[in-house]
């Protein structure tokens, strides 16, 4: 088991990639607190999980909101005595819109939750960290910080942003072993997508184009993305910190 006996926050846990991550986190191994704003599904998944045998404790957080981050950061050291890793998953799309008519509001809320959101996440997780000697980050970057399709200013500057506040906490936390790392997904198959593809006039064309867009001519799964967190969260990556993995299918290889 590649997490035996660590503590580790998904934070956008309830669902997607997120979901999938703290699944198998759990089944490595690792004590799970997931911090999600769907009640919901995040007690759903803390049923199903202890159900398999695992231990997952689901708490309602809005990554925007700084207490509620550092309250999560609490409860993972409160409830199993310290924190290892955290995967800052949480984050929003933005309607393609063209950029010259996103308002203010609609820039903030994107910024506030996919941004400042991983901010938190770090700022907050870093005491608990240095606490335990040492532990992961990885936060959860996008194929948009590279490679784009256009209408999303918002999404792809948060997005963008994070990959620099991953080397800037990677350099600076090198010696006191903690390691940052970023994943950088292409088009994967969760609710962000199935919403994306929603609000278009021509489902069809959109899923056509993300086809073909990725060499590899299918979108990714959460499963497959789990397995990425969970390498650059574990000891397998042991020398690995202030990169972004690209799990893209090819894209930006084109
Ligand atoms: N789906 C993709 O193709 C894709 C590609 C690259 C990056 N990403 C990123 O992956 C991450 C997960 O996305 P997903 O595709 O699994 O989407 P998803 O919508 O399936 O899951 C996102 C989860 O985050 C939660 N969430 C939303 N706002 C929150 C908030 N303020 N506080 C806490 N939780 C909140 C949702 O309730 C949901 O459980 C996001 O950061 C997204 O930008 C997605």
């Amino acid at each position: 088991m590649r997490l035996k006996d660590k503590v580790a926050i998904v934070t956008g846990g309830a669902n997607g990639m997120g979901r999938s991550t703290a699944v198998l986190f759990a089944r490595e191994g690792a004590k799970v607190v997931v911090g999600d704003v769907d009640d919901a599904a995040g007690a759903k998944l803390a049923a199903e999980v202890e159900a398999a045998g695992g231990t997952l404790t689901y708490q309602r957080c809005d990554v925007s909101d700084e207490a509620q981050v550092a309250a999560l950061v609490a409860t993972a050291e409160r409830v199993f005595g310290k924190l290892d890793t955290i995967f800052n998953n949480a984050g929003i799309e933005q309607q393609v819109t063209p950029s010259h008519e996103v308002t203010a509001d609609l820039f903030d809320r994107v910024i506030g939750i996919n941004l400042k959101g991983t901010f938190f996440g770090c700022k907050h997780a870093i005491p608990a960290l240095l606490r335990n000697g040492g532990g992961t980050i990885v936060n959860n970057s996008s194929v948009s910080a590279f490679a784009n399709v256009g209408g999303n200013i918002s999404y792809a500057s948060s997005k963008g942003a994070i990959m620099s506040m991953t080397r800037v906490l990677a350099i600076e936390y090198a010696r006191r072993n903690i390691r940052v790392n970023a994943i950088n997904p292409g088009v994967i198959d969760t609710d962000m997508n199935r919403r994306n593809k929603a609000l278009s006039t021509d489902p069809d064309a959109v899923e056509e184009k993300w086809r073909t867009i990725t060499p590899m001519g299918r979108m990714g799964t959460g499963e497959e993305i789990a397995e990425t967190v969970l390498y650059l969260a574990s000891d397998q990556s042991s020398f690995v910190t202030g990169i972004g993995l690209l799990i893209d299918g090819g894209r930006v290889a084109t």
